[in-house]
């Protein structure tokens, strides 16, 4: 048998010898990611730069969501995918658009819209993480930021543009972005993007596209309204659903406690002195509950950050980098940080304040169990709370236990 056949690319050849890898990631991980089929990121003929960059960030192999969508994606299809919290569905759309990027031509190939600013700039800093080896050029436009320097920006090369709608628009409109050779359209946390405070911008937008283009709708929620917009805008999408079984993250444990309002705080304290949090995100309803949350964990002793949409945003670019970065190990937030960010040190989520709906639960606790890692979901529940939490609990299919005296750490903290 001849030796050479056997050299295929799932071999070491000298490009991944020379692979500048982070150390592996031991903990253990769900079958949330786990579950594959068994693809290899190299079975689908991708540049070698960008493969490069995939291994780099610590990618070995593709998530359920990668498999389903990279393929399809590439094939040119329109995509409406749903898949669970922190399964990787933004390499499930970054990999493809990076992949069809021509860095040749000086033209927006692609637009990535998200919801908030946070999230566009997370997805940017992936978006140019995978493609660190592909000269591709990622830009991000927020609100909050000064129009004149995003103008600057756009008179040099845009592959990719991130954003959150009213900005993009507001560039389009003025004909600073060129999105006329834009062929790809990715829309993360879809169903958010198709509220009533969004979908008119993203409409606005698609006016703006090339007529020929791909839209891909991502999210791990999917109510209703989104199917109009799909029938009106998605060529027979290609549906992808990988949550029919379960809603919630198997990694993720829940728990509630049942209190009176006033004893919120001294509920939270306990926590803290029970819990073995390596960092944790603690949810209220209100900016100004966020932030006097905040000042009454700091009098008990505790380092914590806030954050909430009514901040300058130059402040929340800070408090945001700098918890990613560790810097303090708990955040108070409103719900500006429920959806889609990714930061893989949380293993403890705290509802101080019960959210009102199942989306916004759903994605609230799936900011702890990146990846199928472990985390923990505690709410404070109140009298008025108490049917809402019933509620949810039915419509997710789930179970939210009371809180036991101690909660044993291997549901929480990897070994
Ligand atoms: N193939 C992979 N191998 C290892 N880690 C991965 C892989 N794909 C993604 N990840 C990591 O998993 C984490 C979660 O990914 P991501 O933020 O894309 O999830 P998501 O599905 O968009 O979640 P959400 O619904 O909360 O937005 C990230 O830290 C990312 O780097
Ligand atoms: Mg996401």
């Amino acid at each position: 048998m001849a030796a050479a056949y056997m050299i295929t690319n799932h071999e070491n050849p000298d490009w991944k010898r020379t692979l500048n890898l982070p150390a592996k990631d031991t903990r253990p991980q769900t079958e949330d990611v786990t579950a594959t089929k068994g693809n290899e990121f190299e079975d689908y003929f991708l540049k070698r730069e960008l493969l490069m960059g995939i291994f780099e960030a610590g990618f070995e192999r593709p998530s359920p969501i990668q498999e389903e969508s990279i393929p399809i994606a590439l094939a040119g299809r329109d995509i409406l995918a749903r898949a669970k919290n922190g399964t990787g569905k933004t390499a499930a759309f970054t990999i493809p658009v990076l992949e069809k990027t021509n860095i040749t031509k000086n033209e927006i190939q692609a637009l990535l819209l998200v919801p908030t600013r946070e999230l566009a700039l997370q997805t940017s800093q992936v978006c140019k993480n995978l493609g660190k080896h592909m000269g591709v050029q990622v830009m991000v436009t927020t609100g909050g930021t000064t129009l004149k320097d995003d103008i600057m920006r756009l008179g040099q090369t845009v592959h990719i543009l991130v954003g959150t709608p009213g900005r993009v628009l507001d560039l389009a409109g003025k004909g600073v972005a060129d999105l006329s050779k834009c062929t790809t359209l990715v829309m993360d946390e879809a169903d958010k993007l198709l509220s009533p405070e969004f979908q008119p911008i993203i409409e606005q937008l698609i006016s703006f596209l090339k007529n020929e283009r791909q839209i891909l709708l991502y999210s791990a929620t999917f109510p209703m309204i989104v199917k109009s917009f799909t029938d009106r805008y998605l060529t027979k999408p290609y549906e992808i659903n990988l949550m029919e079984d379960a809603l919630t993250l198997r990694g993720i444990t829940q728990f509630y406690a049942y209190v009176e309002e006033r004893q919120k705080v001294h509920c939270l304290n306990t926590l803290f002195s029970k819990l073995q949090i390596n960092q944790s995100i603690i949810f209220c309803n209100s900016t100004s509950r966020v932030e006097l949350l905040a000042k009454k964990i700091t009098e008990l002793g505790y380092s914590c950050f806030y954050i909430h949409a009514k901040m300058l945003q130059a402040h929340r670019n800070r408090v945001f980098h700098d918890f990613r970065n560790g810097k303090t190990r708990h955040l108070v937030c409103s719900d500006l940080l429920t959806r889609g960010i990714d930061i893989q040190a949380v293993n403890v989520v705290i509802n101080f304040d019960f959210p009102k709906n199942a989306e916004t639960y759903l994605h609230r606790i799936g900011r702890s169990g990146r990846f199928g890692h472990l985390g923990l979901a505690i709410n404070l529940i109140t009298y008025d709370d108490r049917f809402n939490l019933y509620k949810i609990e039915q419509e997710l299919g789930t179970e939210i236990a009371p809180i036991p005296p101690i909660i044993d750490k291997s549901l929480y903290v990897a070994p």
